[in-house]
């Protein structure tokens, strides 16, 4: 499918999803959030991880388009939201590994895309941030709920209500990126960490992100029955087999996903 706003490029198992509208900073209008919600339906078995980044030199996602939304009605921002909603919800459920190279600016529904993915790295460049009080209206991609499960319900506050961008560094300190690289590092360790990934079971990987995202919103005892469940799920598959067999055989699985 021919995109305007994003391109979807795949090497092997792993596909890169750059947003690419550097005019604009990458912020997502209506059109580009359709893109990415297409583009992450039209992903097949094939791709195991999805690097996530933006086009241009200086931003990953600047937020929402901010020209769009000041246009829009309070049913029309609701809509708005939902399709944002539903881009990160999709990245959650998708059985690959989501990686967010964030090259730049990752503000507002910039910083609401990044936390929808599994892995966060960013490069030395980039500042992120929430500041949608700065326009009169708060986080609407997910920003207050994800921001403050990840690092805290007072430190999110801290974040949302001062509105500030963060140097990369400080986010980290934070914990909401796992590691800062120079620039020109941000994408060849994105790629490193996938080619580790790539030598584990496929399907054990997506069973394990399953277990943990949505037992992260679920009690202890009913997440480790996820958990259970998940585990008990996997025996019987080839990649199973495969991986207890080769072990034993003192080999290197030969992982089908299946
Ligand atoms: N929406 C629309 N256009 C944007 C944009 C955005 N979020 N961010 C940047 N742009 C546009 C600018 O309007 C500008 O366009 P023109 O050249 O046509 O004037 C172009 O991108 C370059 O931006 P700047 O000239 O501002 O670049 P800068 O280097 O001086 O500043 C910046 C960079 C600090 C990121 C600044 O652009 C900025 O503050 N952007 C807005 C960040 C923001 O508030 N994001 C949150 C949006 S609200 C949201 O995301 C809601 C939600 O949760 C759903």
């Amino acid at each position: 499918m021919a995109y305007e706003n994003i391109r979807l490029e795949s090497q092997g198992p792993v596909t890169t999803l750059t947003i690419d509208r550097p005019k604009a900073l990458n912020a997502l209008n209506s059109k580009t959030l359709q893109e990415i919600e297409s583009a992450l339906q039209s992903l097949t078995s094939e791709t195991r991880v999805l690097i996530l980044t933006g086009g241009g030199e200086k931003s990953f996602v600047a937020g929402a388009d901010i020209a769009e939304m000041s246009a829009i009605s309070a049913s029309q921002a609701r809509e708005f939201a939902a399709l944002g909603h539903r881009v990160m919800a999709a990245l959650e459920s998708l059985p690959c590994v989501t990686i967010a190279a964030v090259n730049g600016f990752a503000l507002g529904g910039g910083c609401e895309l990044a936390l929808g993915c599994d892995l966060i790295y960013a490069s030395e460049k980039a500042k992120l941030g929430l500041p949608e009080v700065s326009l009169g209206v708060i986080p609407g991609f997910g920003g207050t709920q994800r921001l403050a499960r990840l690092v805290g319900k007072m430190r999110a506050k801290e974040l949302i209500f001062t509105g500030g961008h963060i140097p990369a560094a400080q986010a980290k300190e934070y914990g909401l990126v796992l590691e800062v690289l120079p620039p020109e590092q941000l994408m060849e360790h994105c790629r490193t960490v996938a080619t580790k990934m790539l030598k584990n079971g496929p399907l054990a990987i997506s069973q394990a992100k399953r277990v943990i995202e949505f037992g992260a919103d679920q009690d202890l005892r009913a997440a480790n029955e996820l958990e259970r469940q998940g585990f008990a799920a996997l025996f019987g598959s080839e990649d199973q087999r495969e991986g207890m067999k080769a072990f034993l055989e003192k080999r290197a699985a030969a992982f089908t996903g299946k």
